[in-house]
């Protein structure tokens, strides 16, 4: 399983870092939603879930978290601690956000609306999901 993510550029001078972040440029997709995550209790882990169509990039502006992908076959962790660091989460991809330091800020672009029907929320459906599109290779 290829993990996709992004170092985005850095705009530091003596001042301090800025990060930019233009749709279509250094987000792949049309960012129509934005949302965050912060005050994560201690061993709380979220998500559970995949999305039929919708992509995200996720980025822990502030603190550290990790995540879990699972595409059905294979597993990754990826531990996301930089602000300036991307985790590109593609549609069909089971996922879970975990370990949160306590002052972890994770902010999620997002190419779509939020809408419940785009959620896989149970993981025997998601597998019958991919299987019948054929993307579960066993
Ligand atoms: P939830 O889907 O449980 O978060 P996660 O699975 O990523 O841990 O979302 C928590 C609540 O927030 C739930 O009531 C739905 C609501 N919500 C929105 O209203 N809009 C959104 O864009 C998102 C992501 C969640």
């Amino acid at each position: 399983m290829q993990v996709l993510k992004y170092a985005f550029q850095q705009h530091g001078d003596s001042r301090g870092q800025l990060v930019a972040l233009e749709e279509f440029k250094d987000i792949p997709f049309e960012i129509k939603r934005v949302y965050y995550m912060y005050d994560t209790g201690e061993n709380v882990h979220r998500g559970f879930h995949a999305h039929k169509s919708l992509e995200q990039i996720l980025i822990c502006i502030h603190g550290s978290c990790k995540v879990l992908l699972d595409n059905g076959t294979e597993k990754k962790i990826v531990s996301l601690e930089k602000p300036y660091e991307g985790l590109y989460i593609s549609n069909d991809m089971w996922r879970e956000m975990y370990d949160f330091s306590s002052d972890a800020v994770l902010l999620v672009l997002a190419s779509d609306y939020y809408n419940e029907e785009d959620y896989i929320r149970n993981y025997d459906e998601f597998i019958k999901f991919i299987t019948d599109k054929g993307e579960h290779k066993l």
